[in-house]
């Protein structure tokens, strides 16, 4: 459902649920991405005359107030972008939010304080999260749901929320939902998909239903080396999760009965520890053990060798989702992988989709600006569980 089936909105209090979960570094917004993006819905509201309600997340406090993750430099900062004024009380239910809602005129735009700071948001009690979602649902009229990076959580602000009042999906979650479709209805071929980050746990289910959808996938950043141990290299000190490697294995097995080519680093950046200022050397994949630095040797970005294949892969691509850094981009010794495959999705001709709040910070860290892609998504988590065919939540309660 889209906004306009809420009808008519002058002084009407619409409660919209953004992700503004950006990154922070000592108060400071590195990264104002998913500002941006909340841009379009909050708009549109204005130009109905709504009044405007915005609740989000910001990090995974522990369900009481923790000042580090304050959504006050967020209403700072999207007061500049919006040129308007966004006023900000510090909760998000309670006597100040209700005064702040009632104070609202036609068009005013109000931000609450981060819904993590209260228990009820992420309870996996039922009843908990409803009686939270019920004292937030007493503020507004209507809901509409534009956090497309949480829709595949179950939570109060989330779920139990459009269910208790008149609801609808945001422009920014109808954005993403067309450009994802296009991905798994029916993408151009050659598809490829590139995925990094730290954690193949948290991607072997993406990875297994991609297996039957793709042409190729390219494995980089730290999972990489799960791949590696699977296929019976030394990995020395590199991140390993032994638990996977079975699973991983796997999954090697199953793609190379469909056809699916799986493109692994064949060289590796090991530096002597994990650090900024680290000695490195650049060795073979199946080597890193025999690297100057022995069994402490840590593999923290691909090497030269892989970037320029992984860029011919998706130089050849005619779709391109990419997810997750290529090795510790954030240390510019070891950004060199992440820098290649983001110019080389700049430099194709194929439609390229950059998935995730991380691999999007990346890519803007680095000095790439949106327009250079053809759609950055908002949503890490969300888009993966997406592509994997999974339901979401968030969205069930929508349609
Ligand atoms: C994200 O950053 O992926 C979203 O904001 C969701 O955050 P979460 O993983 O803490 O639920």
């Amino acid at each position: 459902r889209t906004i306009d089936t809420l009808g008519p909105l002058r002084s009407r209090t619409v409660i919209v649920r953004c992700d503004l979960n950006v990154p922070l570094s000592e108060g400071e917004i590195t990264d104002d991405g998913r500002i941006r993006a909340s841009l379009g819905t909050i708009a549109e509201l204005r130009e109905a005359g709504a009044r405007i309600v915005l609740i989000s997340h910001l990090g995974r406090p522990k369900g009481e107030p923790d000042d580090r993750y304050s959504l006050r430099p967020v209403a700072v900062r999207m007061a500049e972008l919006l040129g308007a004024p966004v006023e900000f009380v510090g909760e998000t239910v309670g006597s100040e939010a209700e005064a702040a809602v009632a104070a609202l005129a036609d068009g005013d735009v109000l931000l609450l304080e981060n819904l993590r700071f209260n228990p009820g948001e992420t309870s996996a009690d039922d009843a908990e999260r409803r009686a939270f979602a019920e004292r937030i649902a007493a503020l507004g009229d209507a809901f509409v749901s534009d956090g497309f990076g949480v829709v595949h959580r179950r939570q109060a602000s989330v779920t139990d929320l459009a269910e208790l009042l008149p609801s609808a999906g945001g422009r920014l979650v109808a954005d993403e939902l067309a450009v994802l479709r296009r991905l798994t209805d029916a993408p151009e071929r050659p598809f490829s998909v590139v995925l990094g980050g730290s954690k193949v746990s948290d991607k072997l289910g993406v990875i297994s239903h991609l297996i039957e959808r793709v042409d190729t996938l390219v494995i980089g950043g730290g999972m990489l080396f799960t791949f590696l141990a699977a296929q019976g290299h030394d990995v020395a000190s590199s991140l390993l999760e032994s638990d996977q490697i079975d699973t991983v294995r796997d999954a090697l097995q199953r793609a190379k009965e469909r056809g699916v080519r799986i493109v692994l680093p064949t060289d590796i950046v090991v530096a002597e520890r994990f650090a900024a200022d680290a000695e490195h050397e650049t060795v073979a994949a199946d080597a890193i053990a025999a690297s100057r630095f022995g069994a402490s040797g840590i593999g923290l970005d691909i090497g030269p060798e892989s970037a320029r294949r992984f860029a011919e892969v998706i130089g050849a691509s005619a779709t391109v989702f990419w997810n997750g850094p290529m090795g510790v981009f954030e240390m510019e010794a070891f950004a060199a992988g992440t820098r290649t495959v983001a110019r080389a999705l700049t430099e194709t001709d194929g439609f390229t989709v950059v998935g995730g709040g991380d691999s999007a910070a990346a890519v803007r860290a680095l000095g790439f600006s949106d327009d250079q892609f053809g759609h950055i998504s908002t949503g890490g988590g969300a888009s993966l569980e997406f592509l994997e065919g999974k339901s979401l939540p968030g969205l069930e309660v929508l349609a």
